[in-house]
């Protein structure tokens, strides 16, 4: 018996010695600690927070619990500078002053509505009309300006955990929603969001973030002689309210045609386009070639003078390339950085807008005891 009680202690002790020194060189390896710091204060008085999470490559990730927004990202160049790629403000304030959507994330729809309208098992719906006549993003207070619980998830690939439930009629949808969105910093340079969410009534559902990206690392510069290439040999055209005519248009032989890498000058400015003329710019929805979920290439996007590439995979079946046209030189972002017109380029994985209207469209319902769940990929690497 006394035999066994001094086993005990002896393996106890042991255990305490090898857990001491598992924290110690946690301590040690910052790469492992996920930082938290105060984003500042609501109007309505409640703190946020900003999380950054870092790999043993030296790449940077900060996301806030306000809209879960990806405030800040690294990313080297061919020389292996680390330099922030991403628009956005350096505190909440410059997010609740009304930015488009910089990095955040988006629901519960992504994209338009037509008319803030739609009927889902017989029922209509009415949504705020936030966009000329149009529903878009989720709304006044989408998901992009609400609150998150975030749970840091330390180790080699940190993650950031937000969770969000949007009530039964909250801008109008139906529906308790109960939403996770995973963030993780892996070892290869790229960041994956894991979206899942559950319902207790039929709704319809379209996650996305909505970060802005300039490669060049000079925020200051705009993104037209990046280059980019998009697996999708299709893509939605628009009415002048942007919303989908309905027809899946082949890329072929129109400046929409990105399957070779081409650059984003080749054809924005091209108003002889009626569809480049409605977007301002590239402001469209392309159906990826490859419609299976699973986690397939979607886009590339390479600045030459950085070297940097960035590629996006993702189990959705189509991207919104929007390519900053709303940008107009009046938001002065990070380090009083003005933004200019198409300073950044966002490429929004999703469903097509308007699947709710358009019952030819995949669809976007959501019923109780099903799981939505999405993956998106976000790498960086250098040429
Ligand atoms: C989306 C839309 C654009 C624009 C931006 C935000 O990407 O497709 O038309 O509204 O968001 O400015």
């Amino acid at each position: 018996m006394k035999k066994q009680v001094k086993t005990a202690a002896v393996l106890f002790l042991l255990a305490c010695v090898s857990m001491t020194s598992c924290d110690t060189s946690k301590k040690e390896n910052n790469n492992n600690m996920i930082e938290k710091v105060s984003f500042g204060k609501l109007p309505d008085g409640q703190e946020t927070e900003l999380y950054t999470l870092k790999n043993a490559a030296g790449m940077e990730v900060k996301i806030s619990n306000f809209g879960g927004t990806v405030v800040s990202w690294t990313a080297p160049n061919k020389k292996g500078e680390f330099e922030d790629v991403i628009l956005g403000c350096d505190s909440v304030a410059g997010y609740v002053k009304g930015v488009p959507y910089f990095g955040a994330l988006i629901g519960r729809y992504g994209n338009r509505i037509a008319n803030g309208k739609f009927t889902l098992e017989g029922k209509a719906y009415s949504l705020a009309q936030n966009n000329g006549v149009n529903a878009l993003h989720g709304g006044l207070k989408g998901f992009d300006k609400v609150l998150w619980t975030a749970t840091p998830i330390e180790g080699e690939e940190p993650s950031l955990k937000l969770t969000y439930t949007a009530k039964d009629g909250e801008e109008g949808y139906p529906g308790n929603l109960s939403v996770e969105v995973v963030y993780t910093l892996q070892k290869d340079n790229s960041l994956k969001i894991d979206y899942k969410a559950t319902t207790d009534k039929t709704t319809v559902i379209n996650l996305t973030n909505h970060t802005y990206f300039n490669l060049n690392g000079n925020l200051d510069s705009d993104i037209l002689s990046h280059e980019v290439t998009l697996n999708a040999d299709k893509f939605l055209p628009v009415d002048k309210t942007l919303i989908p005519t309905g027809e899946l248009k082949p890329v072929a032989g129109n400046v929409f045609d990105f399957l070779k890498s081409k650059k984003i000058s080749a054809g924005i400015n091209d108003t002889t386009d009626t569809q480049i003329k409605f977007g301002g710019g590239y402001d469209h929805c392309w159906v990826l070639t490859d419609s299976t979920k699973t986690l397939k290439s979607a886009a590339t996007v390479y600045e030459p003078t950085s070297g940097r590439v960035l590629e996006v995979l993702t189990t959705e079946p189509a991207i919104q390339f929007y390519t900053g046209n709303f940008l107009d030189g009046t938001i002065k972002g990070k380090n009083g950085i003005i933004y200019k017109h198409r300073s950044g380029l966002c490429l929004e994985t999703q469903h097509y807008p308007d699947s709710p209207n358009q019952a030819a469209f995949p669809s976007t319902v959501l019923k109780p005891n099903e799981t939505y769940q999405t993956t998106t990929v976000y790498k960086f690497s250098v040429k």
